[in-house]
């Protein structure tokens, strides 16, 4: 659906139908798989019940496009501070008199409804809202995204499996273990997806020194050997941040993870099971991320070196949408969309191989760069400071790519990510990288 042709209105409209009615599926089945008892309660400080984000992404869903480009009254608009995520915190969200599950489920299907009768009215250009089918875009990725965090929350659960999925299916052959990106200038950011947000505008170039990056994420086999090293005990490989941080914490493995006599289980998604060393390594905060790049003798890589290993073709000097073309992703591409509630093996997925060899670097886990997250040279905040400005700074880190969680309308060869670098109940993982000298090259 995202290949279509998006100047033609008629066709713009059904993909954006589409989308809504599969983020929709999507945020039923999560919000369905529990009780309505599991649906108010807290399963984590870090995380809001499920029926604040099953309110919030109808409340955004009212205000962008019922209020702002239909022009609408506010339907309930004593219900408006409950759902502003900048009035309450995660931790205070259960205390508040949220709607219960049965009156949110009717707020976000009556808001729904009256946003496709606005859908079948509208011209879908004329005002900057509007272009393109803009706002509906970033209603429908505001809803995706929200499913990710609600299936974090399921992964925080404690009990039984109620969420499950078939493995992803493993392919892939010997793969080097890096690949060399020569020097050489790049398009960073884009002025043309139609419905990137305003953090990944606009595009401008960056000339980046040649550098090697991982083939691949690193896996629970290769951070498996840092954690039997000793990583976790030895500060010369942690930034005193870090180290403060790991000993404050206790952190001793990635999160979820627990050792049963000689090996190591994980919890996943309700299913206590081994740690399966061909994955990427999940469930890793910045620090964690960062200390096993140094023991491995590397670091993490710059933003502008992932999006250059992800997107910059050498063959006609252009940046990508996607590692393997412009082609909206497919199941052949990249482990996307919650199809499988899990990453799929390092070095699978040759189809959505990038032009410099790298793998994976869309879907199966998100990649923690080196970088703070902050605006392009000619950011503008747009259409509302609160998405991605009032976060920019050296507290967060960027992630790029996407896990398994993300639907592919959320992602993109520009899309940024962000969180603080002690997060990791978020489904992260990581690659790195090294400079490569002039002599070193070939
Ligand atoms: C882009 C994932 C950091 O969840 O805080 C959802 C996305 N923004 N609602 C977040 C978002 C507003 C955002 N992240
Ligand atoms: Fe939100």
């Amino acid at each position: 659906m995202l290949n279509a042709d998006r100047t033609d209105p008629a066709l713009l409209r059904e993909l954006i139908a589409a989308e809504l009615l599969a983020a929709r599926e999507r945020t039923a089945l999560l919000t369905g798989a529990v009780d309505d008892a599991e649906l108010v309660a807290q399963h984590s400080p870090l995380m809001s019940p499920l029926v604040w984000d099953l309110a919030h992404i109808g409340n955004q869903e009212e205000l962008w496009l019922l209020r702002n480009v239909g022009g609408r009254d506010p339907m309930h608009p004593e219900i408006d501070p409950l759902y502003d995520a900048f009035e309450h915190p995660r931790a205070e969200r259960p205390r508040l008199p949220l709607l219960p599950p049965a009156e949110a489920r009717a707020y976000a299907h009556e808001v729904r409804g009256r946003v496709l009768d606005l859908l079948a009215a509208s011209p879908l250009e004329g005002a900057p809202l509007l272009d393109a089918g803009f706002a509906f875009g970033m209603i429908v990725q505001h809803e995706q995204q929200h499913d990710e965090t609600m299936l974090i929350t399921h992964q925080l659960r404690s009990g039984p499996a109620v969420l499950d999925a078939p493995p992803p299916a493993a392919t892939g052959g010997p793969l080097p273990a890096e690949v060399l990106v020569p020097a050489g200038p790049f398009t960073m950011g884009t002025d043309t997806e139609p419905w990137a947000l305003d953090n990944e505008r606009p595009a401008h170039q960056v000339d980046l020194p040649a550098f090697w990056l991982d083939t691949t994420p690193v896996s629970n086999g290769a951070y498996r050997r840092f954690v039997a090293d000793g990583g976790y005990d030895d500060p010369r490989w942690w930034t005193p941040a870090g180290w403060a941080h790991r000993m404050s914490a206790g952190l001793e493995a990635p999160l979820f993870w627990q050792r049963d006599g000689g090996q190591w289980l994980r919890r996943r998604f309700g299913h206590l099971e081994p740690v399966p060393d061909e994955e990427p390594v999940l469930h890793v905060s910045w620090y964690e991320a960062d200390a096993y790049a140094r023991w491995a003798g590397r670091r993490l890589p710059t933003e502008a070196e992932w999006e250059k290993a992800a997107r910059h073709d050498p063959a006609s000097g252009r940046s990508r949408r996607f590692p393997w073309g412009d082609e909206a992703p497919g199941p052949e591409h990249a482990n996307l969309g919650q199809r499988h509630l899990r990453p799929a093996p390092v070095g699978a997925y040759p189809q959505g191989e990038s032009p410099y060899g790298a793998r994976q670097l869309i879907g199966d886990v998100w990649e923690w760069t080196s970088s703070d997250f902050t605006g392009y040279p000619g950011f503008t905040a747009w259409p509302y400071k609160e998405y991605s400005e009032v976060f920019f700074g050296p507290e967060y880190k960027v992630l790029r790519g996407g896990s398994f969680a993300v639907a592919p309308v959320a992602c993109r060869g520009t899309f940024r990510n962000w969180d603080y670098p002690v997060r990791r109940q978020i489904f992260s993982g990581f690659r790195t990288a090294r400079d490569a000298g002039p002599r070193t090259e070939g």
